[in-house]
């Protein structure tokens, strides 16, 4: 974190490239690492404002893209195609709104924050309370190959979530990229292509009928 007084470089650096927000460089630091978004794809934002992300996302996916974000407060950017805007609350679980633009998404990503409190174990709890929103909306939307990124602060109940994603994802990877500040406790959960849902099929075993001819 920069020094009392000294600016913030990434601040800066968004202020001159009309970023509305810092955050943007965090998912543009593991998009240039993972190579995430392409053009045309659909990515899913849940707390988006005030819209950095969704400023880089649609530039990212293009015309032919879409950029649905959700937040409990309106963005601070225009709102044009292909970005489209859902006010809500994610912990409600009111997919209507959302689905009705898209019912898949190649990509949900979330950099969700509670309000803190300043009571660590609070904040903590709060946050991944958040994550598991977020998984929740993932595991609807979410289309099999696609990927999922969620903000998290680390503590009890982190391990087990990345557990879930391992078994979900081919991969699972906790990243804290150069944007986040060192002394923050958030690190991002990234998981790369998703497995298709296995359907369970019970096994029957058949008994047939003796057909020989008992004349
Ligand atoms: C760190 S900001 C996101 C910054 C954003 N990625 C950007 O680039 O501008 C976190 C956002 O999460 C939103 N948020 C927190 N809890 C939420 C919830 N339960 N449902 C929807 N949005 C929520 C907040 O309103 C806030 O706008």
């Amino acid at each position: 974190m920069p020094r009392p007084g000294v600016p913030d470089p990434y601040r800066t650096k968004a202020r001159t490239e009309g970023y509305v927000a810092r955050a943007v460089y965090k998912l543009k630091a593991l998009d240039d690492k993972y190579h995430l978004l392409q053009a045309g794809q659909r990515v899913l934002d849940l707390g988006c404002s005030p819209g950095s992300w969704l400023q880089y996302l649609a530039s990212r996916v293009g015309a032919g893209g879409l950029v649905v974000g959700v937040d409990v407060t309106p963005p601070a950017i225009e709102v044009a195609p292909p970005i489209h805007f859902v006010l809500g609350e994610v912990g409600g679980l009111d997919l209507d709104a959302v689905s009705a633009i898209s019912a898949s998404f190649d990509a949900v990503v979330s950099d969700m924050a509670p309000r803190t409190t300043g009571i660590r174990d609070v904040d903590q709890q709060r946050s991944l309370d958040l994550a598991r929103n977020a998984w929740e909306w993932a595991r609807k939307l979410l289309r099999p190959g696609g990927f999922f990124l969620v903000k998290v602060f680390e503590g009890p109940g982190v391990e087990a979530l990345a557990r879930e994603l391992e078994a979900a994802f081919k991969v699972c990877r906790r990243v804290k990229p150069p944007g986040s500040r060192a002394a923050s406790k958030e690190i991002y959960l990234l998981a790369l292509n998703r497995r298709a849902e296995v359907v369970k099929v019970k096994k029957i075993n058949i008994h047939h009928k003796d057909t020989k001819s008992t004349k």
